[in-house]
């Protein structure tokens, strides 16, 4: 063979290894509104920056007449490449070799690159669209998911891991991206359960689609799951990159800094009058946020499940912030079993990753109800306390209206470990409101008494200078100047150094 011989049979195969299924197969994808695994990755890291590795991998089976069916790859797209001009690595499934299934060959791929991404600190995003484990290939096939499980978790927290899901993900092999930070999925073209519609109705007789089961509006708005939806593969693969270019490469950097164009020192005079005057009338706690991040620009994430609490990422002056707020249009900004645990993923998250917690309090107790009651709102309550508790980066919390009872504790409190508390003048910080106050301390007024004594009552607690008094709230801020403020806070704070005691690991109350 000539030299030439032996370059011509390496471009073969790499061209091979390009065409992964073949052009009937890409058709079928295409037509089911679905990219293929490289195209999807072009679109998701910087122009020519994709360096793939393990291209020619090809799996080892010899039952079912598989040794007669290799296709370079093997299903599997694995490398590295760079997104704003970091460092990520990829994996993505390609569901036109063998429907994307796991192979014990195509998940060695996998562990090789997390296996670096740990080494060299740098996120992991996986593209997952598969039929699940490869049939053909038996245990061996749990066996690769399972090394796959076991550095999910050994790489969490140590490097940011995200999931989209964009085709079908079953069975067990859900609990990969589950084990992951962020799931992404694309609507109508994605879905995710642990056994399908068949299965259901075999066991319980239900009927359900596999929309309605684990399609990604399902995993959004009411299991929880997942923390975006995207409308198709493109726009999941921008969301996936505005995603990261929040988010730090490792648990030892700092997220990336964005040099500001924003003032901040800019007020907002449509402020003073976001709060309404009547404590019980709703208002929308995003326009806070929006008003006083940089560019107006915030990310919220799982904008459609809990919506009793917003969270998401901002930059205030430049600087990437998490920020968690009970949101009073919506169950009046109450915290729940699922606004809990929502908040708390999310304040671990930020903590793991270096990021600062801007905290905005408006709530009016914990939602009362034997369906919280019975479903735990104690423990899950308890995961709010305890992320905000354990959480060692700075801590900024402003509470615009209500704070009451438990959840003034919970809500990055000082008394949990805050570095700067604010409130706005119309704080409300007490055990709970006027009315229920006074029915517990006085039982048999008679209404003119009674309503004197909510006036009271109001006069003493309905407001922050008992708290301020105390030194539990550091200073009470105009509305207008939120964003000066917070940023002067966060300045403060830049160079905070506390850490937890040392342990094994904390015991979350799960
Ligand atoms: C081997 C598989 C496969 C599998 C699909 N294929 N799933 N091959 N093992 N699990 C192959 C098909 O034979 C076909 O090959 C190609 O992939 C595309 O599949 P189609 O069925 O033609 O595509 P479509 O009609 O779009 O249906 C996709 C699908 C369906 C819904 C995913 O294929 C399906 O239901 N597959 C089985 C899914 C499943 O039950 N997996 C096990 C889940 S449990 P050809 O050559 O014809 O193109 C699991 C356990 C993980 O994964 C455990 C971890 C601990």
């Amino acid at each position: 063979m000539t030299q030439k011989d032996k370059f011509t049979r390496l471009e073969s195969k790499m061209k091979e290894a390009e065409q992964g299924g073949g052009e009937q197969r890409i058709e079928k994808q295409h037509k089911a509104g679905k990219k293929t695994a490289r195209e999807r990755i072009m679109d998701l890291v910087d122009p020519g920056t994709f360096i793939e590795i393990d291209k020619l991998v090809t799996h080892q089976t010899h039952d079912f007449e598989m040794d007669k069916k290799k296709i370079a790859g093997d299903g599997m797209v694995t490398g590295y490449g760079r997104v704003d001009g970091r460092l990520v690595y990829l994996f993505a499934q390609d569901f036109t070799v063998f429907g994307g299934t796991m192979s014990r060959s195509n998940a060695d791929k996998v562990v090789k690159i997390m296996d670096l991404a740990v080494k060299m600190g740098a996120p992991v995003i996986g593209l997952n669209d598969s039929g699940g484990a490869r049939i053909q290939e038996g245990v061996r096939s749990l066996a690769g998911y399972a090394d796959l499980f076991y550095r999910n978790v050994r790489a969490s927290g140590v490097v940011p891991q995200i999931s989209a899901i964009l085709g079908p993900c079953a069975g067990g092999a859900v609990y990969s991206p589950a084990l992951t930070d962020f799931i992404l999925m694309v609507d109508q073209s994605s879905y995710m359960f642990v056994t399908g519609p068949d299965v259901i109705k075999t066991v319980t007789h239900e009927n359900v689609t596999k929309e309605d089961l684990g399609g990604a509006m399902t995993h959004n708005s009411q299991s929880g799951v997942a923390q975006f939806v995207a409308e198709n593969d493109e726009q999941a693969m921008m969301m996936l990159r505005e995603l990261l270019s929040f988010i730090p490469s490792n648990n030892l950097e700092d997220p990336p800094y964005k040099k500001p164009t924003d003032d901040p020192l800019r007020t907002d005079e449509q402020l003073q009058d976001l709060v309404p005057d009547d404590p019980n009338k709703p208002y929308d706690i995003k326009e806070l946020i929006t008003s006083v991040v940089d560019d107006h620009h915030f990310l919220e994430v799982q904008p459609f499940y809990a919506r009793n609490i917003v969270v998401g990422f901002g930059r205030l002056n430049g600087y990437t912030v998490g920020i968690t707020a009970n949101q009073p249009a919506h169950l009046a900004g109450c915290l729940d079993i699922n606004s809990s645990i929502k908040a708390a993923r999310f304040v671990r998250f930020c903590d793991a990753f270096n990021i600062p917690l801007i905290t905005f309090v408006d709530v009016p107790g914990f939602l009362p109800g034997t369906q919280q009651e019975l479903g735990g709102i104690i423990k899950h309550g308890a995961k709010l306390l305890y992320a905000f508790s354990e959480a060692t980066v700075p801590k900024i919390t402003l509470i615009t209206r209500k704070a009451y009872g438990g959840a003034y504790d919970v809500m990055s409190s000082k008394h949990i470990g805050a570095d700067i508390n604010l409130a706005f003048p119309g704080a409300e910080i007490a055990v709970m409101g006027p009315e229920g106050a006074v029915n517990i301390l006085y039982r048999d007024l008679d209404e003119e008494k009674r309503l004197k004594a909510v006036d009271e009552y109001k006069e003493k607690f309905a407001n922050p200078y008992r708290a301020a008094e105390l030194g539990y709230i550091d200073e009470i801020i105009f509305p207008k100047d939120t964003r000066k403020k917070l940023i002067e806070a966060l300045d403060m704070t830049r160079n905070k150094n506390f850490g937890n005691l040392p342990k094994k690991h904390g015991n979350i109350p799960l």
